[in-house]
């Protein structure tokens, strides 16, 4: 008689802060046991010479988001998820975003109509912010809190997202009472629009200009800006898609000051450069993303970052607009000024090899790769201990890796339905071999497997104390 429905026997468990042989029991779904020499399973898996991870956590991604510029994402639910599991996820945390004057709460309707029954793996929201009227902060945000979702995404930047600091004092606020997790796009909206109209005055709009119109003091002074609008709410808030090193000093002297500032990076700030940005033609669209990447010495200052533990989260920030596509980055076909091309880049499956990759070139360790990856954003967004990490009690979410696989990026071999990756032809060491979601398989040698729809929505904790008195300190 089988003492577990699972067994996987033989391998290198690593968590966040260990490293140890064990088998893995796993029942009902969950991890039951850890240890050596564990009793059968129904199903035994042999994982000798294979790291047994916790399943990523890609806390930052768009799938089938709407947008008012007409664009749209070829990735939803089913596509996104897919990739996701191929590349060693298992859950994902993508937007419900609030269009102005939309009520927040038909938004996380409309978004659960999206996600229903086609995701792969288990998935929650974070909410976008974009009209913070006294009826969505007063009423319908707490309501949705109290429901699950208690991550919100506002914008310093982009004209039909973009919050004025008073209303992002006012969502911090909200955030402190609630005991929300606020994640800030900072960049300085007036510069880039004002750098904007100079570049296309002079005619300068090709796909690099968009990297000219985003300097790092664009990030750099709103990176200031959020840090110092959380400490006067005194609540903390996570700075997401960092890019480089201006903005990675803002948030490490605030760190310093005790201040509760967490922050995100992303692969296209490792392994892009404004150079991808020059690329012949219109090709330079491809990467284009905001904050823009930057050069290899504020590559280094990303991986010095996340060495240092300046980083908390390690997402996609996957925004899979097709590349020879109308509804795409050609939205205003190949000679439109940058100001027209959508941001962002696709990652969900490219994500954690990407990162892996740095430990093989000892620039970080796998337990840095871990909490990046799937601890501290299942912690920072109220997901933890069910996911996250490797122990007894949590979801089955677990990822086998090879640590010594090499393998080259081809989109041709990815699962999202864009056209194209950013990273086609880098050669990477290690690769997910083997992804389980709630310990059933959902993708085997990078090839998925199982049924999209078996994904479930995942209810967020609160990340931190409601503190429903006293809103602002006083100095
Ligand atoms: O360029 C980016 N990052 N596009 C995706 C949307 C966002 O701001 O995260
Ligand atoms: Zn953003
Ligand atoms: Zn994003």
């Amino acid at each position: 008689m089988a003492q577990f429905d699972l067994v996987i026997r033989n391998g290198t468990v690593a968590t966040a802060s260990d490293r140890f042989q064990a088998d893995v029991g796993i029942s009902g779904g969950c991890i039951a046991a850890l240890g050596r020499g564990l009793g059968a399973g129904g199903e035994e898996i042999d994982a000798s010479g294979r790291l047994v991870l916790p399943g990523g956590v890609d806390a930052h991604c768009h799938l089938d988001q709407p947008s008012s510029d007409g664009s749209v994402c070829a990735d939803g639910f089913t596509s996104g998820s897919v990739s996701a599991a191929a590349g060693g996820t298992t859950t994902i945390i993508p937007f419900a975003l609030q269009m102005r004057g939309q009520s927040l709460a038909a938004a996380v309707r409309d978004y659960h109509r999206r996600a229903e029954g086609k995701s792969l793996i288990d998935y929650a929201f974070h909410l976008i912010i974009s009209d913070p009227t006294p009826q969505v902060l007063g009423q319908e945000l707490p309501t949705l809190i109290e429901q699950g979702y208690t991550s919100f995404k506002i914008y310093m930047t982009y004209d039909d997202m973009k919050l004025n600091d008073r209303q992002i004092l006012e969502v911090l606020a909200l955030a402190r009472r609630e005991g929300a997790m606020v994640m800030i796009h900072a960049e300085n909206s007036d510069v880039i629009g004002w750098l904007t109209d100079q570049l296309e005055q002079a005619g300068l709009t090709t796909p690099y200009h968009h990297a000219v119109s985003r300097p790092m003091p664009v990030e750099r002074e709103a990176t200031h800006r959020a840090i110092t609008l959380s400490e006067i709410v005194d609540v903390p808030v996570l700075i997401v898609h960092v890019s480089g090193r201006e903005a990675v000093e803002q948030i490490h002297t605030a760190q310093g000051r005790g201040l509760r500032v967490y922050a995100e990076t992303c692969p296209q700030y490792l392994y892009l450069s404004e150079e991808d940005l020059k690329k012949p033609g219109f090709e330079g669209a491809k990467c284009i993303c905001s904050p823009p990447p930057r050069d290899p010495a504020n590559q280094e200052a990303i991986w010095s970052g996340l060495r240092g533990g300046i980083f908390q989260v390690f997402s996609s920030d996957h925004a899979p607009f097709r590349f020879a596509d109308p509804a795409g980055k050609q939205l205003r076909g190949t000679d439109a000024s940058f100001r027209y091309i959508p941001n962002g880049v696709p990652g969900l499956e490219t994500r954690l090899a990407l990162l892996f990759n740095g430990i093989s070139e000892g620039r970080i360790d796998l337990a840095t790769f871990v909490a990046v990856t799937a601890t501290r954003p299942a912690q920072i967004y109220g997901l933890y201990p069910r996911k996250g990490s490797i122990m007894v009690g949590a979801d089955a979410d677990i990822t086998l890796w090879d640590p010594q696989a090499k393998w080259t990026i081809r989109n041709d071999e990815l699962h999202h339905e864009v056209d194209y990756t950013p990273y086609e032809g880098i050669t990477v060491t290690g690769r997910p071999v083997l992804t389980l979601s709630r310990g059933e398989v959902v993708s085997r040698d990078g090839e998925p497997v199982g049924r999209a729809g078996r994904g479930e929505f995942l209810p967020c904790e609160r990340p931190t104390p409601a503190r429903p008195q006293g809103q602002v300190t006083t100095p």
